[in-house]
């Protein structure tokens, strides 16, 4: 019987997270990885007791293997952080997950799992390859799919990485900061996406992921001010400066990461109660992110 669960993307932060929580429930996990894949995070899998296979979203002839005798398939890959030479979103996001999903079909892969993320307004490459793999993967025959669209990771957009620093109490908020959004930690998301495997309520369906509150980049300042008790220094990168830059890009990558850009400082809500609801599962808040931050400063004291 099969009973594997293959994750593309397993060196990243997300397929990183899932086959931790796929293996801590004991079950069968088999990743993809590249040779050019971190060696600490393939160490990590491989320790954790995860199958590897080498592969590559670009070379369709390797996808046979990674997905041969699978039940399930987890897609969280994406070249718009960890890249390669050749990689790109039309390389990857686009055609490599439409050759995924052919090769899944293929190996009759019960259930497909595809992480994608939470619709915009604003037209751009990478939205344009998620929403082409979701339409794909829907029309594809296979059994089951469930397709994740979560809006932005709380532990990358919220860190000092992207210019919002709780450890210097500073930020360059994008735009005025009152887009609201529904951050979410990863680690939700991961759970989500193992959840989707056993909660018939997520088959065949497309669920938003967010947290239950909406919250402007500025809300957030507010309560990381009034736990730590430091006042920020705040900067802005303006909305109009962001869309001459849009308006301005030619290369797809630069184009799309603006476009993301520009979609915060507007905001969004989405609706995550139906996927709540599906699978029984409650996001952690923006709150908690700010409290465990905090504590881990007072930590460093
Ligand atoms: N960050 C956010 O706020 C956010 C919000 C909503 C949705 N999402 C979605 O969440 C997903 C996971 O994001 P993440 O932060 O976990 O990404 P990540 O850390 O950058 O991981 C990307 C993964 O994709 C793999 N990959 C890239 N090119 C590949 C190729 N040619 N063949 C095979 N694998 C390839 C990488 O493998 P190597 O290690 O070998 O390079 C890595 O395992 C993405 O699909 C993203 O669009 C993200």
């Amino acid at each position: 019987m099969k009973h594997i669960t293959t994750v593309v993307g397993a060196t990243g932060l997300l397929g990183g997270a899932i086959c931790g929580h796929l293996r801590a429930s004991g079950l069968p996990v088999r990743a993809m990885v590249r040779p050019t894949s971190e060696p600490g995070r393939v160490a990590r899998l491989e320790q954790a007791g995860v199958e590897l296979r080498q592969g590559d979203l670009k070379a369709s002839s390797s996808l046979e293997a990674v997905c041969e005798g699978a039940r399930a398939l987890i897609s969280t890959a994406t070249s718009t952080v960890s890249r390669q030479v050749g990689d790109s979103i039309q390389s990857v996001d686009l055609e490599g997950q439409l050759a995924l999903v052919e090769a899944a079909r293929r190996a009759g892969v019960e259930h497909f799992v595809f992480v994608s993320f939470a619709p915009m307004d604003v037209d751009f490459p990478l939205q344009g390859a998620k929403r082409a793999v979701e339409q794909s993967l829907m029309r594809s025959g296979i059994p089951r799919y469930t397709i994740l669209q979560p809006t932005y990771f709380t532990e990358v957009w919220l860190s000092p990485a992207l210019g919002f620093d709780f450890l210097k109490a500073r930020a360059r908020l994008v735009g005025t900061g009152r887009g609201r959004l529904n951050w979410i930690s990863f680690e939700d998301v991961a759970r989500f996406a193992v959840g989707a495997l056993e909660h018939p309520r997520a088959w065949n369906a497309v669920l938003q992921l967010g947290g239950e509150e909406a919250l402007g980049q500025l809300d957030v300042v507010r309560l990381f001010e009034e736990r730590s008790g430091r006042a920020w220094t705040l900067e802005h990168l303006a909305e109009q400066t962001l869309r001459e830059q849009f308006e301005g890009a030619t290369e797809p990558l630069q184009r799309s990461l603006t476009a993301l850009q520009l979609h915060l400082a507007l905001g969004g809500p989405v609706d995550p109660r139906p996927a709540m609801e599906a699978m029984a599962l409650r996001p952690s808040r923006v709150r908690d992110y700010v409290e465990r931050m905090v504590s881990g400063l007072s930590g460093r004291d």
